[in-house]
């Protein structure tokens, strides 16, 4: 990860499970993106469900990003990292009447709006807050793109946005309502995206888009082309900045507009790992199970999109390699990190490091099984920082009584 820091002793100091992150490689992302984007020079704002440490936010902010968000949580998350309202763009099919009247009342950058009836929500609470609010319409331009079914947002299957063809009427409703102010259009196709083609025939709908409102009189200031680009797990061939940074160029730039996008996944990807540590090894009939002490509930990507992350011995193991699964210490099935991998033959107490764990990690990790979620370490040079400590068991029992 481009850190000299030895893992071993953050295991031995902090304890497995444990997320690494590595400052140098965080920054590495955020200034790739900004380098292969600099002459559109769009806001990028980070979509926060991908890595939400305060620390992370920080450095992100830091280095002039703004963020995407999608709950009063996200919200709270960002102010508190320091973060400028003005940068922060609100997206989400389901926002409650609380989370609007708090995102309102910081001033935030704008709304993306999913729904009529979210309309008719955000025109009643800046009614009552004496505020106008900025909103982009996010259109569901009904595109499809080839990751995990899960990860598909765009086509009139999917819950999110406004169907392309609604938008006009929409548009021309939304002049008349002194509430809201309508500045922009948004979209987001889908996520772990490999190919370009989704992200071009996204980007010409957008811009057609576009056009026609702008042509009915509409004065719209921004275009917002989400997140999505995909990073290398294992073979995918991601598209890259500067392929992506050129569609944008032909296909957007000439628009005139203030372009924002929303990278999640593409700016922490390889920038962190969780570190586990064998348990225990056994052989049933043949089949080789290393059990180590993080589980789905520390990183559920594997088992709720069949996700592979490539899972390595810290120390080099020499000899023959053998078949295993690696799983947790959960009572489920489901309760792994890799299946059919090919690793060396381990002893319990060893260290593992599953890679690409930075994007969607922690931030999908729970207390089934009543586990304590695992700290946060950030690295920079031949120090760390714990950025999240382990949860106790306290902790586990705050909220609860005893009735
Ligand atoms: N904007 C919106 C409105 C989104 O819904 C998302 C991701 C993003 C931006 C950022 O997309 P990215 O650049 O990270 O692809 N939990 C899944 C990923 C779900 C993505 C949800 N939305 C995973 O573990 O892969």
């Amino acid at each position: 990860m481009g850190e000299e820091l030895d893992l071993e002793r953050i295991a031995l100091e902090v304890g497995t499970p444990c997320y690494v992150y590595s400052r140098a490689a965080l920054l590495s992302n955020v200034r790739t993106l900004q380098e292969a984007l600099h002459r559109i020079k769009p806001l990028v704002c980070f979509a926060v469900k991908a890595n939400q440490n305060l620390a992370v936010l920080r450095l992100f902010a830091d280095e002039g990003a703004g963020f995407d968000i999608v709950s009063g949580g996200e919200l709270y998350r960002v102010l508190r990292c320091g973060a400028d309202p003005a940068k922060v763009i609100y997206s989400g099919v389901g926002k409650t009447q609380e989370e609007i009247e708090m995102a309102l009342a910081k001033g935030i950058l704008m709304f993306n709006v999913e729904s009529r009836q979210e309309i008719e929500l955000i025109r009643s609470c800046a009614r009552q807050l004496r505020k106008t609010a900025t909103i982009a319409l996010r259109v569901n331009p009904d595109i499809a793109v080839q990751s995990h079914p899960y990860m598909q947002t765009g086509t009139h299957h999917h819950k999110f946005g406004i169907d392309y063809e609604e938008i006009p009427a929409i548009a021309a409703y939304l002049r008349r309502q002194p509430e809201i102010r309508l500045r922009g259009i948004a979209c987001h196709i889908g996520s772990q995206i490999t190919s370009l083609q989704p992200f071009e025939k996204a980007f010409k709908r957008m811009a057609w888009m576009f056009r026609e409102l702008c042509a009915s009189g509409i004065q719209l200031e921004t275009i917002n082309l989400g997140g999505g680009l995909g990073v290398r797990y294992k073979d995918e061939k991601p598209v890259g900045a500067e392929n992506y940074a050129q569609l944008l160029e032909k296909h957007i730039c000439p628009l005139g507009a203030r372009i924002l996008l929303e990278p999640g996944r593409y700016l922490v990807r390889d920038a962190g790992l969780l570190m586990t540590r064998l348990l225990y090894t056994k052989t049933t009939r043949g089949k080789i199970f290393y059990i180590v002490d993080a589980g789905m509930n520390d990183l559920v990507r594997p088992t709720l999109y069949h996700a592979w992350h490539e899972i390595q011995p810290l120390r080099q193991v020499g000899g023959e390699l053998l078949q295993v699964d690696v799983v947790g210490p959960l009572c489920e099935t489901g309760d792994f990190l890799a299946r059919n991998r090919q690793l060396p033959r381990l002893r319990p107490g060893a260290l593992l490091a599953v890679m690409q764990a930075a994007a969607y990690g922690q931030v999908q990790s729970s207390n089934y099984n009543a586990r304590r979620r695992a700290p946060e370490v950030m690295i920079q040079g031949n120090r760390y920082s714990l950025i999240r400590r382990r949860e106790t068991y306290a902790d586990l029992l705050f909220q609860e009584t005893l009735g």
